[in-house]
């Protein structure tokens, strides 16, 4: 075969990369379960490249050329199992399968361990940007072996997003890693998402101010630090209105979040690693409660909100309090899933490089932002850095907005507006910084009730005081 890459599942994310592929002149091999979306892809976009089309799985792997490099763009799960199942057996030594899927990180080291087993290597990739994304420029977090890096890296790079001429592609690190460090970035999307969502109902409940002015609020702050693609299209949708009703369209749409996984499968890493990714899970149990119908219903009419009514004096004073605290939380929100991202990396031994993470998602990815450039100087400057925060730029940068972040979320509480995603990173801000916490006491109730034992402060060991007896303590 000839092909230099091949893609297999043709909806529209396999479709899109399969065109940027054959856009930047590579030869693609396509392949499609049912034929007609294989038809209609030649078809429609065979003037942009070279596509070469295959009706079997066989003559598709016969078509490329060795080592052939496979790209799987089918639903997680059952599904890449399948097809990775049919692939298998028609592949050769030294093959590369990449899954480009949003697969989860656990399925990815089964199925890189079972490939290895045969010779082949299984390339978990992160592919961030969306259908757009896909097309003209994604963010590729790729993992697997660093031989497989060398056959397919220069080719990833060629199609993903470019920043200052950088590609928003590098090798992650070996097996789960790439779906690993996608799963976070879909995290840190939720959390952003949230931050966001709750700076705008802030601004429509302090300032009683109308969807079409609050657009343009972030329109304005989309010209600052909080530069992002989020923030922009944020302010495109809260322009838009409903063609049906005339109203805002964000007024239209039902208040009830949905989600596909990510989100909870980074929460459930959290917590499985015991890192306090508190933006994030914040962010995912907000959808849960937007999406708790009879629970809203049932304290809707019996929950009262004893709260004063609301109405900022200084609106502007008020609007630069809000941008403040959104950056301030963001700040910590990625602080938090960069802590991950470094637990993950040490227990699995993926030697993940944290500034580079941050490099390859300033372009093409949903979360890329200006400030990004912020994070990878960060890691330049101390690629150990234990805490993102703790970075002079980002410690003066929350620093310079903390009294308007406490403004902020002291008046979110006595008006009775939720904000959860703001208040928890002002509480993580102030529980890593102080200087003692009342886990002490903890501590000391868990050995009351169970003899669960407390180290001291001013002693090396382990220790038990007899409660119910005469209270003296034992080294344990
Ligand atoms: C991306 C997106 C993409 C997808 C999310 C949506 O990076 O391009 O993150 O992967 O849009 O999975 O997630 P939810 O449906 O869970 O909100």
């Amino acid at each position: 075969g000839t092909a230099d890459i091949g893609v297999t599942g043709l909806a529209v994310m396999g479709r899109n990369l399969a065109r940027n592929f054959a856009r930047h002149g590579y030869t693609v091999a396509v392949h499609n379960r049912s034929v007609a979306k294989t038809r209609s892809l030649v078809e429609e976009a065979g003037h942009e490249g070279t596509f070469v089309a295959s009706e079997s799985m066989a003559d598709f792997v016969a078509s490329l050329a060795r080592p052939r490099k496979v790209v799987v763009m089918v639903k997680a799960g059952g599904p890449t199992d399948a097809v990775i199942e049919e692939l298998v057996p028609l592949l050769e030594q030294g093959d590369i399968v990449i899954d480009a899927g949003n697969a989860h990180f656990p399925d990815t080291i089964r199925r890189e361990k079972a490939l290895r087993a045969h010779g082949l290597h299984f390339v978990g990739t992160g592919v961030s940007g969306g259908e757009e994304g896909a097309l003209n420029g994604p963010s590729i977090m790729p993992g697997g072996t660093r031989e497989s890096y060398t056959w397919l890296g220069p080719i990833l790079e060629d199609i993903a997003a470019k920043v200052d001429g950088v590609p928003c592609c590098t090798y992650v690190g070996p097996d789960g890693a790439g779906h690993f460090v996608k799963m976070v970035h879909n995290g840190i999307e939720y959390a952003d998402m949230q931050l966001i969502a709750e700076a705008y109902d802030l601004l429509r409940q302090g300032l009683g101010a109308s969807a079409q002015e609050i657009g343009e609020i972030f329109a304005r702050w989309n010209t600052g630090d909080l530069e992002s693609f989020l923030i922009e299209i944020t302010a495109d949708v809260l322009g838009h209105v409903d063609a049906k009703t005339g109203q805002a369209f964000v007024d239209v749409v039902l208040d009830q979040a949905e989600q596909k996984g990510t989100g909870r499968w980074t929460v459930q890493n959290g917590l499985d690693l015991g890192v306090p990714i508190t933006g994030i899970a914040e962010a995912t149990f907000a959808r849960a409660l937007s999406g708790g119908v009879p629970q809203r219903e049932a304290a809707r009419s019996a929950l009262p909100a004893d709260a004063e009514p609301w109405s900022v004096p200084d609106r502007e004073a008020f609007v630069e309090d809000v941008r403040l605290a959104l950056y301030a939380s963001k700040v910590v929100a990625y602080s938090q899933g960069f802590d991950q991202i470094a637990a993950a990396s040490a227990e699995n031994g993926w030697d993940i490089d944290r500034g580079a993470m941050a490099r390859i998602w300033r372009g093409g990815c949903i979360i890329r932002a200006r400030f990004l450039n912020r994070i990878t100087e960060a890691y330049e400057r101390d690629p150990q850095l234990p805490l993102l925060l703790a970075d002079p730029y980002f410690t003066d940068a929350v620093a310079g907005g903390l009294a308007a972040w406490r403004r902020v979320v002291a008046a979110a509480a006595t008006h009775g507006v939720p904000t959860p995603a703001f208040s928890s990173s002002l509480a993580y801000y102030d529980g890593v910084r102080a200087q003692r916490l009342p886990a002490a006491l903890i501590q000391a109730q868990r050995d009351f009730f169970g003899a669960h034992t407390y180290r001291r402060v001013d002693r090396d060991g382990t220790f038990h005081t007899e409660w119910s007896g005469d209270r003296t303590e034992s080294e344990a």
